[in-house]
């Protein structure tokens, strides 16, 4: 059957299922949608029917619906629009704004306003504005002003999600919510600093455990009162600095609640509730504020330059470790962003690999932001698909072609998701622990996690970021690099995983601190040292690299290096260093050890590129892990999801020429037919390949 039969039989089936709905409400059925949703993956943009007179949105809904786009993200900076003035609510416009999208085969997202508060409210409620570690208040005229801890304006959040999902909660066009906008602005008034004290009240008791834990008795830090204790975000006791984070990511978590539940509450449990986080962004702690949604979400943007499809790639796993299940990406660029030092536009078929390599990641939607620009405000540059003046712009064309590919793509798409043999430990506390003590301006945790896991996914070509306390048992090998603050339980859930036959690989820097982010009593890797039968003697920053060599072959390390010792007969040494600063000459650099069937391994230098290949190969050819289709052209990314039907392999060119992959066996070309032992993929070049299960 040709697109156009399918749109129309499809939209027929949406008609008749409106009717049913229709016919069903008197009887007290409202809630029961005929409509079912549309297939996955989906083609997204954000719209802003508020920024626009209603005789043009027919204009751009047909647009849309060319381009192949079948969800619209709809309202979270419309608050002005949904309640003039306190009480007054106005949700005429936006009902309509949904109708008008489903008569174009088009679902609604419907995004929580509260990112940005109505100057009526933040004047009538000043104590809704957030501060400024300074002491000055957050004014109108941007967003994000609020104060995510204030009760008056969680209270006024609640009633405008409760307006919204009292009327739309049942409606089968609104696929689901998302609450606010990419939380991140945190508040420092006294009010949010009670808070706090409270909290640390509730996590340390009293407050010599508190003291004690903290050392506060460096520096003659003891606190004698609750209110003696002050908000550090840079330069602090560490104790306290983990603290203010952990409770600011509570803080977030009770914020989303307060919407979380009145939509909830009232909504359709088909409508799956979200909210759009940052990638990398480590304002808080992700999995606290995960634990209550249904979905994870992030908003993917490169900025400058182009995609570099681990440091990507890497994000995407991330997201999708929160749920450990398929994710959304909310919003992407659509070309180029207006934020960045150089707003590059990325390259022709450069957002096409971005959108395939989203899903190969996990991705069940792809949307942009935004659909087109409003004509004034402080985003005017930004990329768009269609212009100021209502007409595509050239990168159109290429959107329209994704939304072709991904209604092709679906049927072998349904159902499926990443499975991996190898998962990366990623954990909030430790990032911001290394952040708050360098000890090396260069040290970036992240770039210590994406140095792992650039060889360690070209290699395996699938991999998981997951926390340290998740099960580990389904992994043949488990990396944890820089994993500087352990808990008791995470340590446990390792020593567990290494026992039971896992591989442990920790990276430079791990298992230094405890959970207070205080030191651990044992040289690192703390509770682990026993089973690793080895420690770090001592750790260096380094101004010059410092060579590598052993079993990984010969490297560089950068950075930093760990002395380590292999205490234990059975721990073995892996890596030494060469000539250096004296105490690292010949020392090891690396060691492992056989634990019954497992095995754990610590890694003390952060190695150079070849060093990292040769190290990655190493772990996988000790472990068993074994790339999920074969060998592929260096560039070219594979991204393996399986559903009972089989797996589905997307393959993406990133490398600057054309490449031919040979396959394994023969497989289907969903995109282009027929069934191929190779494909050929220029630069940007995408392939879609289904296997059946064998
Ligand atoms: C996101 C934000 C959007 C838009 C976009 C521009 O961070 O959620 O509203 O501002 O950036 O790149």
């Amino acid at each position: 059957m040709n697109e156009v039969r399918l749109r129309r039989r499809w939209r027929m089936s949406v008609c008749i299922a409106g009717i049913v709905t229709l016919l069903l409400v008197p009887f007290g059925l409202k809630g029961q949608t005929a409509v079912s949703p549309p297939p996955a993956p989906l083609l997204g943009a954000a719209r802003y029917p508020e920024q626009w007179p209603e005789s043009r949105w027919e204009a751009d809904l047909t647009l849309m619906e060319q381009a192949g786009v079948r969800m619209v993200r709809v309202g979270e900076f419309a608050w002005s629009r949904m309640e003039p003035s306190e009480g007054q609510f106005d949700l005429d416009w936006l009902e309509r704004a949904i109708t008008a999208a489903s008569k174009h085969s088009i679902y609604t997202v419907l995004g929580t306003p509260t990112p940005a508060p109505p100057a009526w409210l933040t004047q009538k409620y000043p104590e809704t504005l957030r501060m400024y570690e300074d002491g000055r208040r957050a004014e109108h005229g941007n967003r994000q002003h609020f104060n995510f801890a204030n009760p008056k304006y969680r209270e006024l959040t609640r009633k405008i999600a409760e307006q919204m999902v009292k009327r739309f909660g049942r409606n089968p066009y609104v696929l689901g919510w998302q609450i606010d906008n990419e939380y991140a602005e945190e508040s420092y008034d006294p009010e949010t600093k009670a808070q706090f004290h409270q909290w640390l009240k509730v996590r340390y008791g009293t407050l010599d455990n508190l003291n004690a834990r903290w050392t506060t008795v460096y520096w003659s830090q003891t606190y004698f009162d609750w209110s003696q204790i002050p908000i550090e975000t840079r330069y602090g006791n560490p104790g306290l600095l983990l603290s203010w984070k952990r409770f600011v990511s509570d803080t977030w978590r009770s914020y989303q609640k307060y919407q979380l539940e009145v939509i909830r509450a009232n909504s359709d449990p088909r409508q799956f509730i979200t909210t759009n986080m940052m990638g990398w962004f480590d304002g808080y702690d992700h999995y606290t504020v995960s634990q209550d949604l249904d979905l994870a979400a992030w908003d993917d943007y490169v900025g400058k330059a182009h995609l570099d499809p681990a440091v990507n790639g890497a994000a995407h796993d991330l997201t999708r470790g929160f749920k450990r299940k398929n994710f959304w990406v909310m919003e992407t660029q659509p070309g180029f962003v207006n934020w960045a030092s150089i707003n590059n536009s990325l390259d022709k078929g450069e957002v096409r690999a971005m959108a395939w390599h989203a899903i190969g990641h996990g991705a069940d939607t792809v949307s942009y932001w935004q659909w087109r620009s409003a004509l004034n405000g402080q985003e005017e540059y930004h990329g768009t698909i269609v212009g100021a003046d209502g007409t595509p712009v050239p990168l159109f064309a290429e959107v329209e072609q994704i939304g072709k590919e991904f209604a092709k793509a679906s049927p072998a798409l349904a159902g499926t998701s990443v499975k991996s043999e190898v998962a990366i430990l990623h954990s909030y506390d430790s990032r911001w622990a290394i952040q708050w003590q360098k000890h090396n301006r260069e040290y970036d945790p992240v770039g210590e996690i994406v140095s792992y896991y650039r060889p360690l996914r070209a290699i395996s070509q699938s991999l998981d970021i997951i926390p340290p306390t998740a099960p580990l048992s389904q992994y043949k090998l488990v990396v944890a690099p820089g994993l500087n603050v352990l808990s008791d339980e995470a340590a446990n859930n390792l020593s567990q995983y290494v026992r039971q036959g896992g591989h442990l690989v920790l990276g430079q820097r791990s298992a230094m601190k405890n959970d207070d982010n205080g030191l651990q009593p044992e040289r690192q890797p703390g509770p682990l040292a026993g089973l690793l039968g080895g420690r770090v003697e001592q750790f260096y920053a380094l101004i010059d690299p410092v060579p590598v060599q052993g079993q990984f072959g010969s490297g560089q390390c950068k950075l930093w290096a760990e002395l380590l010792s292999a205490k234990d007969r059975s721990t073995e040494v892996l890596e030494t260093y060469g000539k250096s600063n004296g105490w690292l000459d010949g020392q090891p650099a690396a060691i492992t050890r056989q634990v019954s069937k497992g095995r754990i391994t610590y890694i003390g230098a952060w190695l150079d590129d070849p060093g990292m290949i040769a190290a990655a190969k190493w772990m996988t050819d000790v472990s068993g892990v074994k790339p999920a289709l074969g060998l592929v052209p260096d560039g070219v990314e594979v991204y393996p999801r399986y559903g009972e039907r089989g797996a589905v392999f997307i393959l993406v060119n990133f490398s600057k020429t054309a490449q031919s992959v040979s396959l394994p066996f023969e497989m289907n070309d969903v995109l282009e037919g027929g069934s191929k032992r190779s494909v050929a993929l220029p630069t940007y070049g995408i392939a879609v390949l289904s296997a059946p299960r064998r």
